[in-house]
């Protein structure tokens, strides 16, 4: 006899929503979904999912309901519009937000009896299923284990983070706010070197070294950022001014948009100035804190 999957339900069938509910069709979890245009759908019923007539009815559907939708606060106000019809199931958030977006609704699901954890999805929705995805979870540890067989369909590195549903929010903006410095990074020297005829892959080609270095010096600097200790015996911040002043000058020389490379050397100057000039990159933490 086959083994019986829990069912689910998912609340939003955007593209992230479809690609959710359809792996759990795929792994043969009765599924009854919804959305606010239910054509959505149709594709997912063909595929066997059951369309729900209403947010109410697919929220009393199953044991676990799982939302997708544009936010923090659209998610929020679809659980209140649930409202009772949760009184019997467990929520698994996997929309956007920030920290407080998510302990909002975290405080809004424990006073209204609802077991919640927040999810941050860090794939896109080609990744949902795969066995390299992640997914971090934050919130009640007892809700992520009745479901960890259930969501580990979704993401082959599913894990809970914190019992802080705020934390997994952070973890997810975190890898965002890494990625977009690196990928403007990388725009930029793609801009430089291909004003000068070179191509980017021949760059980078020769660049793997550098990058794994780069990715072990984040491990070192996110000890000093920890304990707040930043001095260095060596290559302290005053060493980065007269490169980051170099590669001013060679964008100014192609005419780059070179605001990326000004917002370093304000950062570096800046601390430099205040008398840092012999800590670590990581000095600069305290400057972002401060605002
Ligand atoms: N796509 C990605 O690569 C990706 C990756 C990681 C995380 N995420 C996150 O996953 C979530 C969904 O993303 P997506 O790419 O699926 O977005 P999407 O394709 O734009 O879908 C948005 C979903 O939210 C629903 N929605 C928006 N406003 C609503 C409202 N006021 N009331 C009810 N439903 C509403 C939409 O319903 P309608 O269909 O009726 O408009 C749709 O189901 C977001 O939080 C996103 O940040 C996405």
């Amino acid at each position: 006899m086959s083994e019986q999957k829990q069912p689910v339900s998912v609340v939003g069938l955007g593209d992230m929503g479809a690609a959710l509910a359809l792996a759990f069709v795929d792994a043969g979890h009765p599924t009854t979904v919804w959305n606010r245009t239910m054509e959505k759908a149709d594709r997912l019923v063909q595929m066997g999912a059951t369309a729900a007539p209403s947010l109410v009815a697919a929220a009393s559907a199953s044991p676990l309901v799982v939302v997708n939708v544009t936010g923090g606060e659209v998610a929020r106000g679809l659980l209140e519009r649930a409202g009772d019809a949760l009184a019997y199931s467990d929520v698994v958030n996997l929309s956007d937000g920030t920290a407080g977006d998510a302990r909002r609704t975290a405080a809004w699901a424990a006073a209204h009896g609802v077991g919640y954890v927040h999810g941050q999805i860090e794939t896109i929705p080609a990744g949902i299923g795969e066995p390299s995805s992640v997914i971090v979870y934050g919130g009640s540890a007892e809700v992520y284990e009745r479901h960890r067989t259930t969501l580990d369909v979704l993401a082959g590195n599913g894990r809970l983070v914190s019992g802080d549903p705020g934390t997994a929010a952070l973890f997810g903006m975190g890898i965002h706010s890494v990625m977009w410095g690196l990928l403007n990074g990388f725009v930029h020297a793609s801009g430089m070197l291909t004003a000068e005829g070179v191509e980017v892959g021949t760059f980078l080609a020769g660049a793997d070294v550098q990058l794994r270095q780069l990715h072990d010096f984040l491990g070192v600097l996110a000890a000093e950022i920890d304990k707040g200790e930043y001095a260095v015996p060596t290559s302290g911040l005053a060493t980065h001014l007269p490169s980051i002043e170099d590669l001013l000058r060679q964008g100014e020389d192609v005419g780059l948009d070179n605001e990326l490379v000004e917002v370093t050397r304000r950062w570096v100057a800046r601390a430099v100035g205040d008398g840092h000039g012999a800590d670590n990159y990581s000095r600069l933490v305290d400057y972002v804190r401060a605002g």
